[in-house]
This record gives structure tokens, sequence and C-alpha cells, in this order.
């Protein structure tokens, strides 16, 4: 970040001085006014809970332009990423700052590759677990107990210990995402086969049986890279911001992806695509697209408290890129599997035309973001509703570390500790049991 040409004045109606605050700017995107010293110079804090204007760090990740609906990791347009290249070259890319060349995704690829299984152990760790548990409970579990099967990579001040742990997390997450979703079938967990790509791999682990061989669909293999690809990161969303908060008081890598897990799971975050998928069924049970209209007047009526699931966006003002692809990825998988009539994808079009030309929409700027397709896409697949957020936070988990190994890696970073508006008692005498 540089000083920009000019400085921001803060002043007073009641007589306190004026102060100045440095500007800086960065390659693209609104510049910042630093108010670190704010406090020291005047006893006052900033206001703005939401963090509807506050850039809580500096980074050289992902960039979103939320009006232009512009989204690059790296600088890479997500379309460019999404048609020409995988997901181990987007986490390459995202963790080292730069796409791999041949040699370096080999190389890569064979270390993520290495690590795919999960300590034995891990299986009775998630028999604790009820059958019918939210695969999203699992996780937030199974991710943070890595923390107690890899002792040898948990101080997140040794760099070696950040490596390996990356590489352990990237490798292993599919792994327990396909054994939670095995345990609630089931079935037998199937082992990693490291000579499938990483999408095919999942894929295999999902849907074989020890039973009779399972050939990886190349069309399904490809959208689901692509759903990760999409996925990967999304800047300083609430899920990323958790685990650089976690993070920063320096507790090991496992333990911060495991808060993030947790904030995933919420259905304004990454729960959305499970909810929007509910919502689309519910709407379909109701009558279907004869029942559109009459939905998007509950949605516009404030008291109803119903959402239009898999739209609107704190950051996008503009379609979301990752929706556009998104939709693309679902026509392709449809039409692969016969099922270009598919009720929920034409509901899914019918709702999005109506609400694109709508004005409770059009004046608030509301768009399909990344979820209002995909959960129709992974339902095509054959994964089950409440594994999707599971898949989310598999495809988040790159840019979760990455983002905190960024942190870590900052001279300037401090424990992250937010401060507060106190609008509670002031002072008061605690009185005896009897005279209260
Ligand atoms: N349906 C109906 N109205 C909506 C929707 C929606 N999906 N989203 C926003 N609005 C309305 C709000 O009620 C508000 O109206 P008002 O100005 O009359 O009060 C206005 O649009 C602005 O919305 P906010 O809630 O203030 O926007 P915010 O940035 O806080 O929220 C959020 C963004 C949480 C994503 C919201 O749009 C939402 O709940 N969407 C549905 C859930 C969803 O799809 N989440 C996924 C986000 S993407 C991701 O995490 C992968």
């Amino acid at each position: 970040m540089k000083l920009a040409n000019n400085k921001a004045t803060l002043s007073f109606s009641n007589g306190t001085p004026n102060i100045e605050l440095p500007v800086y700017s960065g390659s693209v995107g609104p510049d910042v006014i630093d108010i670190r010293k704010l406090y020291a110079q005047t006893g006052m804090f900033t206001y703005d809970p939401g963090f509807l204007s506050t850039a809580s760090c500096q980074s050289t990740i992902t960039y979103i332009d939320g009006d232009k609906g512009e989204l690059l990791y790296r600088g890479y347009p997500i379309e460019q990423l999404a048609t020409h290249c995988d997901f181990l070259e987007t986490c390459h890319l995202l963790l080292y700052g730069d796409l791999p060349n041949a040699e370096g995704k080999a190389s890569f690829t064979r270390r993520v590759t290495n690590h795919t299984m999960v300590n034995e152990q891990m299986q009775f760790f998630l028999r604790g677990f009820r059958r019918d548990a939210h695969p999203m409970a699992i996780m937030t579990g199974l991710v943070g107990a890595l923390s107690a099967f890899y002792h040898d990579s948990t101080d997140i001040n040794n760099p070696e210990h950040r490596e390996i742990s990356a590489i352990r997390l990237i490798a292993k997450l599919p792994t327990l995402v396909a054994m939670a979703y095995k345990y609630s079938a089931g079935q037998p967990y199937m082992y990693p086969r490291n000579s499938l790509s990483y999408a095919g791999n999942f894929l295999h682990m999902m849907f074989a049986t020890p039973c009779e061989p399972y050939e990886v669909n190349p069309v399904i293999e490809r959208a689901l890279d692509r759903i990760f690809i999409l996925h990967a990161d999304h800047e300083q969303n609430a899920s990323t911001s958790t685990v650089r908060l976690c993070g920063s008081s320096g507790t090991n890598p496992f333990a911060a992806i495991a808060a993030g897990v947790a904030c995933l799971w919420g259905p304004a975050h990454g729960g959305a695509n499970e909810a929007c998928l509910n919502m689309l069924t519910d709407i379909q049970k109701m009558g279907g697209v004869s029942k559109v209209g009459e939905f998007i007047n509950q949605v516009k009526d404030k008291t109803s408290g119903i959402k239009l699931m898999g739209f609107g966006h704190r950051v996008y003002k503009n379609y979301d890129p990752r929706a556009k692809l998104m939709q693309e990825t679902c026509r392709e998988v449809l039409t692969a599997l016969g099922l270009e009539n598919d009720p929920l994808f034409k509901l899914a079009m019918a709702l999005e035309k109506i609400a694109l030309e709508d004005d409770y929409f059009v004046q608030r700027k509301l768009y399909p973001n990344v979820d209002f397709y995909s959960g129709i896409v992974q339902r095509a697949i054959g994964i089950p509703t409440s594994l999707f957020t599971a898949i989310f936070a598999l495809a988040r988990t790159v840019g979760w570390i990455a983002q905190l190994n960024e942190m870590i890696g900052d001279p300037e970073y401090k424990i992250g500790r937010p401060r507060q508006l106190y609008t509670g008692s002031a002072p008061r005498e605690v009185k005896p049991l009897a005279q209260r």
C-alpha cells in the first residue's frame, strides 16, 4: 500500500482541533483512511457494525469490484481461471501468488495427493456422532480435531508448520466430507485414490462402493472442479474474517479453519446454497412456476420474514460473476445427465427472470449470487442437500489458509480486537441479596 496524494481531515463541531489522517491507495479499488491513531489522538473510536465501510487488512489475494460484478484471484479474472485452469492450479495461485508451470503443477499435485488419507483413528472419532447429524456439525468437529492428530504442524508462527498444515487441510478436506457422507448413508468409507484428479477422487470417495468399479463421469468431474474454483476465495467475507480473527490469537491453523467452517454454516453465508435448494423444492411442492409471482410477493412483504435465498450480496451490486458461470455449468451438467427439463432449474430461471424485472430487486440491486444455481448442479450430481455447505467449506479451505498465512506473514499483524460503543448501565453498587 502506498500513501495517496491527499489526506483526510476530520473536524469536530465542539471545538476539538481538526486531525489529519493519512490516506493509502491499493493497486485497484477504493482508497482507505488510516484511523489507527484516531483513539490515541481523540479518545474516540469509529463505529461500523457489520463492517460496511471498514477495510480490516491489506491483502494481495482477491479483488472484487461489486459494481462491475468482477472477481479476480491474484489479478486473474474468475472467468479465465474457471475456463483454463483446474482447482489445484487455483490453489497454487491462491497460496503462492501465481499459477504453476507444468513442472510446478505436477509437484504441487504430488504434494497434495501424498496427504489425502486421514489418520485411521479419525473414523472412531466420527462414530461418536449421530448418523443423522448435520454434515456441517460433523465438519466443525472433524476439522478442529485435526489439530489433535497432527501435532507436528500446529505452530502458526513456524513457516514450515504453516506450509504442511496448508497442504494437509487442502488434501484431507475432501476425505473428511466424503467420510461424513458415507457415515450418514451407512456405507463403508472409501479410501482416496491418488491416481484420480482432486475432483475425481472426491467423486470416487463419495459414490464408489467396494462392491463394484466406479467410473468418474468427466462432465461431472469438470463441473465439480469448477464449483471448487468458484468457491475458493472471496476476499474478507464473514468466514474468512473469522479465520483471520481466530488465527490472530496465535491458535493453530486447524482450529482457525474450524472456526471458518462454523461461520460458513449460517444461511446468510455458505448455508444459503442448502437454504436456496430447500426454497426451490418448497415452491415446487406449492405448484412450481405458476406460484413464482405469489412467492415473490411474500419476499417483498417485509413482515413475512421470507428472503429470496441465493439473491443479494453485501459486495455485488451487479450480477455475481460466479452465478453466471454456475448457470452455464448447471446447463452442461443437466444436459449431460439427460435432465434438460429439470423442474427446479426451470423454476430457478423463472424466479430469476421475474426478480430481475421487479422494482423491489432492481432498486436494491439484488442479483443472483453463486448459491442460486450451485445447489441445482450438486443435486443433479447426486450430492444430498445437507452436504452442500460442506462442499463449499472444502473449496473455501484454500482461501482461508491463504488469507491466514498472509496475515501471519505480515509484519504489521496484531491480535484482532475491535472496540465498542458501550450503552449499558453506568457504574452502580451491588446490593446485598436481601435488598435486590
Ligand atoms: N431477498 C429479499 N430481500 C433482500 C434480499 C433477499 N435475498 N437480500 C437483501 N434484501 C433486501 C433487504 O431486506 C434490504 O431491504 P431494505 O433496504 O428495504 O431494508 C436490502 O435488500 C439490503 O439488504 P441487506 O440485508 O441490508 O444487505 P446485506 O449486505 O446486509 O446482506 C445478504 C447481504 C446477507 C447476502 C442478503 O442479501 C441475504 O440475506 N441474501 C439471502 C441469503 C444468501 O443468498 N446468502 C448468500 C450470500 S453469498 C455467499 O455467502 C456465498
